[in-house]
């Protein structure tokens, strides 16, 4: 299968963020915390050089709570500030704003030698569609956000959200584009569906991720389909063929729909039915 990407605004999205990159203190990169190097688009770290950083491990209930802790120490140690969050149900989101003064102390401290009080940090939120940028905006800023409207040197029509007096953050998010260097990372972003599926192969895609889930996930794979270990032998299709029985997944005629059972398992995958997976790992640390 050769993944593909047709991005129809990424030219319209890259620019929009030069345009206001200027205007920021600190660059939020939200990635999606099962595959936090494949959902991350590398240009960031060009436009966003000379600002302040902090990367959130979105998703990270889907995620394996181990790998979470791997992937904050390598990129702590790519210097960047780093938290793990659920944007869905606001779990981590607390820390966020003491980690921001952390992060932007310099700025903080410049503007104190200057003599500027009070001038609030202001940040934009980044990450490749899917990834929960509106989710964690909506979370993030809650409800008792206001809404500052326009202010000189501000292009027309921008808004920013006061948190409170100490941050803002750009109302619009920066959308980056998945950058495929590989297939292996077009694979990983189709498995999470931050492909569009109608142009995926449904039972390839299944039988990849079941065969990186027999390695990786053996227990939770078996558990979810109430399958028995047979060893070395057990095959992606022999798993698919199992998902085909015990949710009784046929076409007229008994005869077993592979690629419902396909769909079935990505979408348990997906939703985190079979248990908290991370697709890839820092080279440093190794999964089990
Ligand atoms: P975007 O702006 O970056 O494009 O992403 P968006 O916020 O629209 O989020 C994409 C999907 O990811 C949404 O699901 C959202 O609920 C889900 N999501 C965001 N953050 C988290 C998280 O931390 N954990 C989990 N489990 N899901 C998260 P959806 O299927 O489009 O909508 P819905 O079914 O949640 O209503």
């Amino acid at each position: 299968m050769n993944y593909q990407w047709y991005p129809g605004h990424m030219t319209k999205a890259k620019r929009m963020m030069q345009e206001n990159i200027c205007l920021i203190d600190l660059v939020i990169e939200l990635v999606d915390a099962r595959i936090p190097l494949s959902s991350r688009n590398p240009d960031i770290d060009e436009l966003g050089k000379n600002k302040s950083r902090l990367i959130l491990l979105n998703k990270s209930d889907l995620a394996d709570a181990g790998a979470n802790q791997a992937w904050i120490a390598y990129f702590q140690r790519q210097g960047f500030y780093v938290l793990e969050i659920n944007a869905k149900t606001g779990q981590g989101l607390k820390a966020i704003q003491g980690m921001v003064k952390e992060a932007c102390k310099d700025k903080i401290e410049r503007d104190r030698k200057r003599g500027i009080k009070n001038r609030p940090v202001r940040a934009i939120v980044v990450g490749i569609p899917n990834v929960g940028k509106s989710t964690f905006i909506n979370s993030f800023a809650g409800k008792a956000c206001a809404k500052t409207g326009n202010k000189p040197g501000v292009t027309k029509g921008k808004q920013w959200i006061r948190l409170n007096k100490e941050l803002e953050l750009l109302d619009t998010p920066g959308i980056l584009w998945p950058k495929f260097e590989s297939q292996e990372v077009g694979r990983k972003l189709a498995y999470i569906g931050s492909m569009n599926d109608e142009i995926l192969q449904m039972t390839e895609l299944a039988m990849d991720l079941t065969a990186y889930l027999l390695e990786h996930y053996r227990g939770e794979l078996l558990e979810r389909y109430q399958m028995e270990d047979c060893g070395e032998k057990l095959t992606p299709v022999m798993v698919l063929e199992h998902v085909c029985e015990n949710r009784k997944c046929y076409k007229k005629g008994q005869e077993p729909d592979y690629e419902k059972a396909a769909a079935l398992v990505v979408d348990d995958f997906r939703s985190g039915r079979i248990g908290r997976i991370t697709l890839e790992m820092p080279e440093s640390a190794r999964l089990d």
